[in-house]
């Protein structure tokens, strides 16, 4: 930043004694000078007279001669911060064609017009320039002091000028250079945050199953092992009461008999022992029922091995997971099982099983107001399983398809999705060295297929 102040000027006239003029205001004899100002410290001591720095005049005798020493000067990173040009001449280029020409090449280019006279009134030719920010009028015949100061003042104003645009692309490339590294912080941040709230949605899904598992295992257990009880005591009641009937047949005509046989019919006794057993039965299916929800949440968040790598079944949590998820579908679709049979793979299950949910809950959300089908195939390939969740919904708009893993990207009103499903999910895939890709046709449904590999480490 710190050049050298510029002091070359450019002089294009075609009158050679215009020249000789120019050379002795603006070039004085140094020697001289400097001989004079020794003597002039010696005398009183450090002269503090601030001296005006020397200047580089180049001569040119035509526009087209200027033009071309400008542009070799600009070829060599030497610009001239100023020029004066010859209003009339006759040869050739005039003044303002000459200076068109010259501010095509450096537009920064002080100019001085040098005119005893112009073909142009004033007006039109700054029209004609745009130049009423770096053109000044000296009009022949002219001061040595106006030619200097000139001189010295439009060459200041150049050199300001080059300041200012070196401070200013120094200033974008400041900002620049910021707001890429505000950019790359925006980004980690919001991984942060999805991966934030992704561990915050799994521990609390792990904690609240542990909770309601805990909770429920205990009265399932005695309710469970009282129906069997209960089971095995109406077993017995049923045979006492089969004797009692196989007596009542041997009594003699009378009072009690009538009774009884009234009291029979009146408690539907016949119906009572048929239908006890039965509701003992659908007793022990619904607690049965009850079990399997317990044993599919605990599953589901894996509360007992949370986040280690083990080797599980991967169907056996899809099935627990579309148990956990089964009120979100009853309404929405049918789901259709292709099960190939697969190895246990390495995985982090509660995980696996969380992508499970995000892909079939998207699916059922994609349904309209027809029932949907969400056909669920999975198989091996080589060292790899596929798993591949397929609905015929509304389908993805090509323009979406490239947003939908980024975190917080939604579709849904406010309330209803966080945009943080697939984004997850691609995050849990990408832990497993997996790969997560979607096909989608608008109108026509939405397949996401998830490869994973069946071993994290060689064997
Ligand atoms: N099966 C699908 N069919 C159609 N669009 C889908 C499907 N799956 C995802 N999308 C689109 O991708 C977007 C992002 O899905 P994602 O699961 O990440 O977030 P969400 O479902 O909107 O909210 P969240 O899952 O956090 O509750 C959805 O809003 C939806 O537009
Ligand atoms: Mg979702």
């Amino acid at each position: 930043m710190n050049q050298p102040p510029n002091r070359r000027i450019l002089l294009i006239d075609d009158t050679p004694s215009i020249h000789e003029d120019f050379r002795k205001i603006l070039m004085p004899q140094e020697q001289s000078n400097q001989a004079l100002d020794d003597m002039e410290s010696a005398l009183f001591g450090e002269t503090s007279k601030p001296q005006a720095q020397a200047f580089e005049l180049h001569s040119a005798y035509g526009g087209e001669e200027g033009l071309a020493l400008l542009t070799t000067a600009m070829a060599q990173e030497r610009p001239y911060a100023l020029a004066f040009v010859d209003m009339r001449m006759p040869q050739g280029w005039d003044g303002a064609k000459t200076i068109e020409e010259l501010w095509k090449v450096a537009p920064g280019l002080q100019v001085v017009v040098c005119t005893a006279y112009s073909d142009y009134p004033w007006e039109t030719l700054l029209e004609r320039l745009h130049g009423h920010d770096r053109l000044l009028i000296l009009k022949k015949p002219f001061d040595n002091i106006e030619v200097q100061q000139m001189a010295n003042t439009l060459a200041n104003k150049w050199d300001m000028a080059r300041r200012a645009s070196l401070q200013t692309a120094h200033l974008e490339q400041l900002v620049e250079q910021r707001t890429q590294a505000l950019q790359v912080e925006i980004a980690e941040r919001k991984l942060l945050e999805s991966q934030l709230v992704q561990s915050e949605k799994l521990a609390s899904l792990g904690q609240l199953a542990a909770g309601v598992a805990h909770e429920i295992n205990n009265p399932v257990g005695f309710i469970s092992s009282n129906l069997s009880t209960l089971d095995s005591y109406f077993n017995q009641l049923q045979q006492m009461l089969d004797a009692y009937q196989h007596a009542e047949s041997h009594l003699p005509p009378g009072e009690p008999l009538e009774q009884l046989r009234a009291l029979r019919t009146k408690l539907e006794l016949d119906f009572l022992k048929e239908d006890v057993p039965i509701l003992i039965r659908e007793s022990k299916d619904g607690i049965g029922r009850v079990v399997q929800i317990v044993k599919d949440l605990k599953n589901f968040s894996r509360v007992d091995t949370d986040q280690t790598w083990q080797f599980a079944n991967l169907q056996q949590g899809i099935d627990s997971t579309l148990n956990i998820v089964a009120s979100e579908l009853k309404y929405k679709a049918d789901v259709v099982k292709h099960y190939a049979p697969l190895p246990d793979i390495e995985c982090l299950a509660s995980q696996l099983n969380q992508v499970v949910m995000n892909l079939v809950v998207n699916a059922a959300q994609a349904m309209g107001p027809e029932r949907g089908t969400i056909t669920i195939s999975n198989g091996v390939e080589g060292e790899n399983i596929w798993l591949e969740v397929a609905d015929n919904g509304c389908g993805i708009p090509p323009e979406t398809v490239q947003k939908i893993f980024d975190p917080f990207f939604t579709t849904k009103p406010v309330g209803e999705g966080t945009g943080l499903g697939l984004s997850l999910s691609y995050g849990i895939i990408k832990k497993h060295r997996g790969n997560i890709s979607v096909s989608s046709e608008v109108g026509k449904g939405t397949t996401f297929r998830v490869v994973l590999p069946i071993r994290q480490t060689a064997a």
